[in-house]
């Protein structure tokens, strides 16, 4: 018999805390590798760093490396160094091709609140205490990537720029399955998120997810919300929430205002998935963070998280990705804390404390 083939992982560093943030994970890597994790890693310049390397944000090589992997993990791209450049030149249009060419259509984007850290977050604790929702957010639609967009001079020479929102019943669709196939393994209640009542698309997203429901997911609980009034529900009472499913642009919008009921947007990760059997792309939520990058003081746990998620849903290996999340919630319960937690842990000790405890 063959033996059986490593499975396979690119790292994608990137800008900023991005290659610090994954400096951590790859120490994670070695922890695991003696706890049986049999992975082959590869690396590739990504964002602002192959700008710099390839004259591009990403290479037409390091695309098809990142399809050919089992799954891809990025840490953050951008910054201001390359912030003026034209938009097809500017580190996130690496990541926006990326996402697009491996058809990562939805993504998974959690909000837990660990115990350790109740007091943690700008809300009070009764409002986040036990909090654990989970953000279903399409990726590769939209505003994003809607035709025509463009700013263009006018007749009397002042300017207009456009974009355009778009989606399509298949496009709802398939990241809606996604949405009420979660709900079913958590608590059994999506909140679709848009705005029906002023966008077109936002009444055909209304449309098709309920049709979707009463065709296949009726066992499933569906509220429709309008989405500014969801920003305001995840501040008053974010509890009240399972599954958020909503599109490109408001998912954005959410998962950051999310990540303040956790404590940090430093700990939020997310997992990036298509069709069955393709490789997942698993970031960060978080940016590159030009602030705080080169000190040693970016949070690594969410690329930390967002390795366990790729344990989990790409790699096989759920019981080392259950050990992994029990290793981050047993160094926040000892206080292990960076400083945007409130502690002065380096990245490199916070990185320790997790693999102390694997
Ligand atoms: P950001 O998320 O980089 O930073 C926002 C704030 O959060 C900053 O104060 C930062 O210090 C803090 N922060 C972020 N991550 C942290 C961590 N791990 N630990 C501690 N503190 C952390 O957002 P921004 O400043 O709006 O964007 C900076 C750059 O990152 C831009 O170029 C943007 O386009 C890019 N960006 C990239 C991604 C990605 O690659 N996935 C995501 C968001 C933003
Ligand atoms: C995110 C980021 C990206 C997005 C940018 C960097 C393209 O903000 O992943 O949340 O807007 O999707
Ligand atoms: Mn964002």
């Amino acid at each position: 018999m063959q033996p059986a083939m490593s499975k396979t992982l690119l790292l994608l560093p990137g800008d900023g805390i991005g290659p610090e943030v994954i400096a951590q994970v790859e120490c994670v890597i070695d922890a695991l590798s003696s706890r049986g994790l049999d992975l082959a890693v590869s690396r590739a310049a990504f964002g602002g760093a192959a700008i710099d390397a390839h004259g591009v944000p990403i290479t037409d090589d390091t695309v098809a490396q990142a399809m050919a992997s089992d799954a891809v993990l990025m840490g953050a791209v951008g910054g201001p160094k390359w912030a003026d450049a034209p938009r097809a030149l500017r580190p996130e249009a690496g990541l926006l091709r990326l996402r697009k060419e491996m058809g990562v259509f939805a993504n998974l984007r959690p909000a837990l609140c660990y115990p350790a850290l109740a007091d943690a977050s700008a809300l009070k604790r009764e409002v986040v205490e036990g909090l654990d929702l989970m953000i279903v957010r399409e990726l590769v639609g939209g505003v994003y990537f809607g035709a025509p967009r463009g700013i263009e001079t006018l007749a009397d020479g002042q300017k207009r720029g456009f974009d355009t929102q778009v989606y399509t019943t298949s496009e709802i669709e398939r990241v809606a399955r996604v949405a009420f196939e979660l709900a079913r393994g958590r608590r059994g209640k999506v909140t679709s998120c848009e705005k029906a009542n002023v966008m077109e698309s936002g009444l055909l997203w209304r449309e098709v997810v309920t049709a979707l429901h009463a065709r296949d997911y009726g066992d499933v609980t569906l509220e429709h919300m309008y989405a500014d009034n969801a920003a305001m529900q995840l501040v008053r009472w974010p509890k009240q929430f399972d599954v958020i499913l909503t599109d490109n642009l408001f998912g954005d919008l959410l998962s950051d205002l999310a990540s303040q009921a956790a404590g940090s947007i430093g700990l939020l990760p997310s997992a990036a998935i298509g069709a069955a059997g393709a490789p997942g792309l698993y970031e960060p939520v978080h940016g590159s963070a030009p602030d705080i990058a080169g000190q040693g003081k970016a949070n690594p746990l969410a690329a930390i998280l967002s390795f366990e998620m790729a344990l989990r849903w790409s790699l096989g290996e759920a019981a080392l990705a259950d050990a992994l999340s029990g290793a981050v919630a047993s160094a926040l319960a000892d206080g292990a804390r960076t400083g945007d937690l409130g502690g002065d842990l380096s990245t490199a000790r916070m990185g320790d404390a997790v693999i102390a405890r694997l």
